[in-house]
């Protein structure tokens, strides 16, 4: 039995309970069976829906993946908008198509680095907005194999990415700005039908070609929606050739989680979520964009992502011959050295109720806290008025539950004192300068599922002078 087969029959086993699916011969079709009533699931979500949770497990373990935007838009240099914020008209664009010759196997040093930096999975543009395929494509001439390139970029990726041990992701873009249909078939129902039949074509080759696929990254689905799409059709297609997926929500449906970009925002608790973020500010390679992020805003917002228990997707902008910008490497190392030590914080953490603390971020798993300090508190003039703080380094954090059992350093492994009332946790005697970089993490062991709530403390402060004349 192939991995197809296999996959496809657990896919089937999973929907025991949701019933909702109906195999004709080889090929499970969805949508016949289940009720299409308005707030009832469709066939398709109700079998999505029954085998999230398996599906999902490995992602929602990996916490950090690697974003590529890489297409003939790098070439020009100037963000993967270039086309439409500068107005390059085709067939002028196409000329790149002829000029776009990377080096072979650029993607191999790409999960290198994924694997250096600590990233689970990688999702790589397979076609962005310009509608350049990366592959090797039975239905379009505009791609990788029959131009510069010469070859199927999306199978080296495939294989690179395979040969480091991470998950594989193809990002798609529905909207397309070069095919013929892909604006007129907003208004002409033809050239609807041609388009969308071109796309779920183009899906069914992404989907049938390169083995098994962890993730379906759909993006931008302009100008359709999802009816005009037939976008239930589509992810029945994705699910009947790769049972085991995850798809985003980006094709006008729910899909398995949402797609927050550029901001940390959880989504609603029971709802996976992932942020997708540049590490300038741009997605395609931008020659100028200078505006990177340091190691320890990264660090930061991966332990922000792991607080609501969501995963962080870090884009990198190959040049146009597949070589990565010095800039993303050395951001995407340092953060690698931080999670060999730190990785207990981040992978495999679970959604925690913290309130804010500007100086550090929280994560849990069970009833573990880690608490990750991003700026060391030194010592503080105040000790010498306040009994609160004390002449030596000591993190406090106020309205934290239950009790705490025990405390220790993730950088040396030593065990941290502290002292614990209804008020606060206080951890002292901590070195004078910060043990790790960018961020410290402490590990709390507590006797019961962590939180912190500074409300909760309101109600319960004795204060004083109030109503004294
Ligand atoms: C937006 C942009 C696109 C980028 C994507 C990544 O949709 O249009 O260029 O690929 O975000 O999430």
């Amino acid at each position: 039995m192939d991995w197809i087969e296999n996959t496809r029959r657990s896919f089937l086993k999973g929907l025991g309970a949701a019933g909702a699916i109906a195999v004709t011969g080889n090929v499970p079709t969805l949508g016949s069976q289940a009720s299409q009533g308005a707030g009832q699931a469709s066939s398709i979500e109700a079998g999505m829906n029954a085998t999230r949770a398996r599906r999902m497990a490995w992602w929602h373990e990996a916490k950090f993946g690697m974003f590529i935007h890489w297409g003939l838009y790098s070439v020009i240099g100037q963000h993967e908008w270039a086309k439409e914020v500068e107005g390059v008209p085709f067939p002028q664009y196409e000329i790149l198509a002829r000029h776009f010759t990377p080096k072979p196997n650029a993607a191999r040093d790409w999960a290198r680095l994924a694997r250096r930096a600590g990233q689970k999975y990688m999702v790589m543009t397979t076609k962005h907005h310009e509608g350049f395929c990366q592959w090797d494509t039975q239905l379009t001439d505009y791609c990788a194999a029959k131009q510069g390139p010469g070859r199927d970029l999306v199978r080296e990726f495939v294989e690179a990415v395979r040969g480091e041990g991470l998950r594989v992701g193809f990002y798609y873009s529905l909207m397309d700005w070069h095919h013929p249909d892909g604006a007129k078939c907003k208004t002409d129902e033809a050239a609807r039908k041609r388009f969308v039949e071109y796309t779920h074509g183009l899906i069914r080759e992404l989907m049938t070609n390169y083995g098994k696929i962890d993730v379906l990254w759909y993006d931008v689905d302009w100008p359709l929606t999802a009816a005009q799409w037939e976008s239930e059709r589509m992810n029945e297609m994705v699910f009947a050739l790769q049972p085991g997926i995850i798809v985003n929500n980006r094709n006008g449906l729910p899909g398995d989680f949402s797609t927050p970009e550029q901001n940390i925002e959880a989504a609603p608790e029971g709802r996976a979520w992932e942020t997708c973020m540049t590490l300038n500010d741009s997605w395609g390679f931008n020659r100028g964009d200078d505006s990177w992020k340091t190691p320890k805003t990264i660090v930061q917002n991966l332990a922000e992502c792991a607080r609501g228990g969501g995963n962080y997707l870090l884009n990198i902008g190959p040049k146009p011959d597949g070589s990565i910008p010095d800039e993303s490497v050395n951001v995407l190392e340092s953060v690698g050295k931080w999670l060999d030590t730190n990785g207990k914080a981040i992978y495999g953490t679970e959604r925690g109720s913290f309130d804010w603390n500007s100086n550090a971020g929280y994560s849990r798993r069970g009833n573990t806290l880690y608490i990750h300090q991003h700026y060391w508190p030194g010592h503080t003039p105040a000790a010498e008025w306040l009994s609160f703080f004390q002449p030596e380094v000591v993190i406090a954090i106020g309205g934290l539950k239950p009790k705490v059992k025990s405390a220790r350093l993730l950088k040396t492994g030593e065990n941290v004192a502290f002292t614990q009332d209804e008020f606060s946790l206080r951890l002292t005697g901590l070195p004078l300068q910060a043990p790790d970089e960018p961020a410290t993490v402490i590990e709390v062991e507590c006797d019961g599922e962590p939180a912190i709530s500074h409300e909760s403390m309101r109600p319960l402060w004795p204060r004083y002078k109030v109503g004294m004349s």
